[in-house]
């Protein structure tokens, strides 16, 4: 029997590919770089199943290009942004991605970033290498405290519990933001609801664990930058729009805010003439948050699982709109 085929979007980490293979017949872009949007509506005519990444544009018209035969798109990412879930939804695909499997290594990597953006780690190994470290100075370098201090999670979903839990050890007063109350992890984490504003105002780090909507999109414009602190320093692992670029680099550049540090940004990659680049209070990492072996390990065979139910016309595991099988 011929197997059904799939296109993957990238290399990923051999595990999933293995898996995927077990059921389909796989066309892999081995490119370093993703396939043109244009390559992409060439390359997925015809497919049974795609698995791609958070770097592909799927829209419409990309559904239309695969054909009607396409049983399963399916990402390996939490975040779905990239996908038009709506037109997937009217035309009967099953949407996959992988949450849960990254969730501590993400919350990981955005206290990785708090601590180094308080204590000044990239600067410091700047200073280093360019032979400006003379001696040991008592007012160089200096950041704020991080134990006892006052984190603002914004966003208290799976990632954002998990920045409050490694808090927690830090002897930290939080605060979250989200649309919904959940007395259930306030009561977990020593965590307090407050409205946004109030958070901004009261924290000495605010992060970012929102998903990218229309609601979220340039959430932290130049008002809600402004209701920070001062010393305020602001962590975003969530999606780049979420963030106003132009806004955060008025606030950086003027003292209206202490610090940045990114894992993501708008447009990813950020340009190399982003005036965010010329300063020295921000850190810029490329979306590795969740660049962990194990984790993309999981996050791969999450995906080939999905892509397999699919092929299969089973239920996905993990599926982003489960109204598809309402029909
Ligand atoms: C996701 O999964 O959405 C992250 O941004 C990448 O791991």
């Amino acid at each position: 029997m011929t197997k059904p085929r799939a296109f993957v979007t990238r290399r990923i980490p051999d595990k999933g590919l293995e898996m995927a293979r077990q059921a389909a017949d796989l066309e892999i872009w081995s490119d370093p770089l993703p396939p043109s949007y244009e390559t992409l509506l060439q390359k997925v005519k015809g497919q049974d199943a795609v698995l791609c990444l958070l770097t592909d544009r799927i829209d419409a018209n990309l559904m239309d290009a695969i054909g009607p035969q396409v049983k399963v798109i399916s990402q390996m990412a939490v975040g779905f942004d990239n996908i038009d879930i709506a037109a997937a939804t009217a035309r009967g695909i099953p949407i996959g991605n992988t949450p849960g499997v990254l969730t501590d290594t993400t919350a990981d990597f955005a206290w990785a970033l708090l601590m180094a953006a308080a204590r000044r780690v990239v600067e410091g190994d700047k200073f280093t290498r360019a032979g400006e470290w003379k001696t040991w100075g008592p007012i160089d370098f200096l950041g704020p405290d991080v134990t006892g201090a006052t984190l603002g999670i914004v966003g208290f979903g799976r990632i954002g519990q998990g920045l409050a839990k490694r808090a927690q050890g830090f002897d930290m007063r939080i605060l979250y933001f989200d649309r919904q109350r959940n007395p259930e992890a306030e009561q977990k984490y020593g965590a307090q609801f407050v409205e946004l504003e109030t958070l901004l105002r009261e924290s000495e780090f605010v992060s970012l664990h929102t998903v990218l909507s229309p609601e979220t999109y340039h959430l932290m414009d130049d008002v809600r930058l402004g209701q920070m602190k001062r010393s305020g320093i602001l962590i975003n692992t969530s999606r780049g729009p979420v963030v106003d670029p132009a806004a955060l680099y008025r606030a950086l550049s003027s003292g209206t805010i202490a610090y940045a540090a990114l894992d993501v940004t708008e447009p990813e990659p950020i340009k190399l003439d982003d005036p965010l680049l010329s300063l020295d209070n921000i850190i810029i990492a490329p979306h590795i948050a969740s660049a962990s072996y194990q984790t993309r390990d999981k996050m791969a065979t999450m995906a080939a699982a999905n892509l397999i139910a699919g092929l299969n016309g089973e239920r996905l595991s993990n599926c982003v709109n489960p109204q598809v099988y309402d029909k």
